[in-house]
């Protein structure tokens, strides 16, 4: 089963993807953990793509593709895998579909921008695995501590509010035209599309999605 999420920054992407990754027993591939992980280990790629990064800007497509390709080869993607965070652009839907990597189920998760300013004030992340958190509606067992390592969760720098707005401002420029871009690929029957309402308590949103999915 290849399922690809879409949705605005702090749509929930990675919220659910935690919840479906357990639920089908599929890998999880974030492109913006990906990225943080090479942030954190100083490597070329992440020296590169930080700036970029901080300040909300999408990393460049090449650059992607080619860490995504990668990816999906290994060997635990063989029997599907969840796309958290890409395509995100019309290039790499573009790119993925060439190299005939297709994807059984589009799952869109739809917010308001304004809740999405709200939310994002709140998330705490694990930087070890990438869990998510939220101080209200998505409490830690602890507070500010990872419920499976225990660790420290921390506030992830790209969610000040100024950098919300700049990654919400690109996501109408450069991700929401896939919303139509996958529409027809559903339309031509190659995968199924499903929108779900991201406003509602988490655990109504993985509900509504494995009752879509089966
Ligand atoms: P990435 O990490 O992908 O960030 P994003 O798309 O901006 O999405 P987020 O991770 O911010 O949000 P999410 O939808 O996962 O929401 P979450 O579940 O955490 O990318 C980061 C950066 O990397 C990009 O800006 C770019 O620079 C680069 N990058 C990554 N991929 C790229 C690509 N393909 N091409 C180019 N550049 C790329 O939830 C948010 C908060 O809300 C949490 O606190 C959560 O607990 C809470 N929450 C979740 N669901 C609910 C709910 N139903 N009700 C209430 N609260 C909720
Ligand atoms: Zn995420």
């Amino acid at each position: 089963m290849r399922i690809m999420l879409l949705g605005a920054p702090g749509a929930g992407k990675g919220t659910q993807a935690q919840f479906i990754m357990e639920k089908y027993g599929i890998p999880q591939i974030s492109t913006g953990d990906m990225l943080r992980a090479a942030v954190k280990a100083g490597t070329p790629l992440g020296l590169e793509a930080k700036q970029v990064m901080d300040a909300g800007q999408l990393v460049s497509d090449e650059l992607i593709i080619g860490l995504v390709k990668e990816r999906v080869a290994q060997d635990d993607c063989a029997k599907g895998f969840l796309l958290d965070g890409f395509p995100r652009t019309i290039p790499q839907a573009d790119a993925m579909a060439t190299s005939g990597i297709n994807i059984d189920h589009v799952v869109e998760i739809d917010v308001p921008d304004e809740d999405i300013v709200k939310r994002m004030a709140g998330r705490r992340v694990h930087p070890g695995s990438g869990r998510v958190y939220h101080i209200v509606f998505n409490q830690p067992k602890v507070e500010g501590k990872d419920d499976v390592t225990g660790e420290d969760l921390a506030i992830r720098p790209d969610d000040e509010e100024s950098t919300v707005r700049k990654r919400l401002e690109i996501y109408h420029e450069q991700t929401k035209p896939l919303v139509e871009y996958y529409g027809k690929v559903a339309a031509s029957g190659q995968a199924t599309y499903n929108k779900f309402d991201g406003t509602q308590a988490v655990a109504a949103v993985s509900k509504e999605i494995v009752a879509a999915l089966g």
